[in-house]
């Protein structure tokens, strides 16, 4: 399954990702900048806010609870797409999903 991450200058990359794998992990294990992921994914950091492309978010789904909450922490605009991208699993309806990746984390 694959995911395109869109930096926020527009460079796009593209990543197999396995299923039940989170997006942060994808990024991460693939080095895509623009994620970081410091927490490991225990929704303690918010530096894997991204923005879920419009086209995708009714198949993603809304946020976790608890997410908006750190998403006020993030360093980038919390937009209607935000999530944080450690709570989103890949399964097989996420296939080609594309993220939106905000200009720093940090
Ligand atoms: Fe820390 Fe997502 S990786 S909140």
């Amino acid at each position: 399954m694959k995911v395109t991450f869109i930096a926020a200058d527009g460079t796009a990359t593209e990543v197999e990702v396995d299923e039940g794998q989170s997006l942060m992990q994808a990024a991460v294990s693939h080095d895509v900048d623009g994620i970081i992921g410091e927490c490991g994914g225990s929704m303690m950091c918010a530096t894997c806010h991204c923005y879920v492309d419009e086209a995708w978010a009714e198949r993603v789904g809304a946020q976790q609870d608890g997410e908006s909450d750190l998403l006020d922490c993030a360093v980038s605009e919390v937009r209607p797409g935000s999530r944080l991208s450690c709570q989103i699993r890949m399964t097989a309806e996420l296939d080609g999903v594309v993220i939106h990746l905000p200009e720093a984390q940090l």
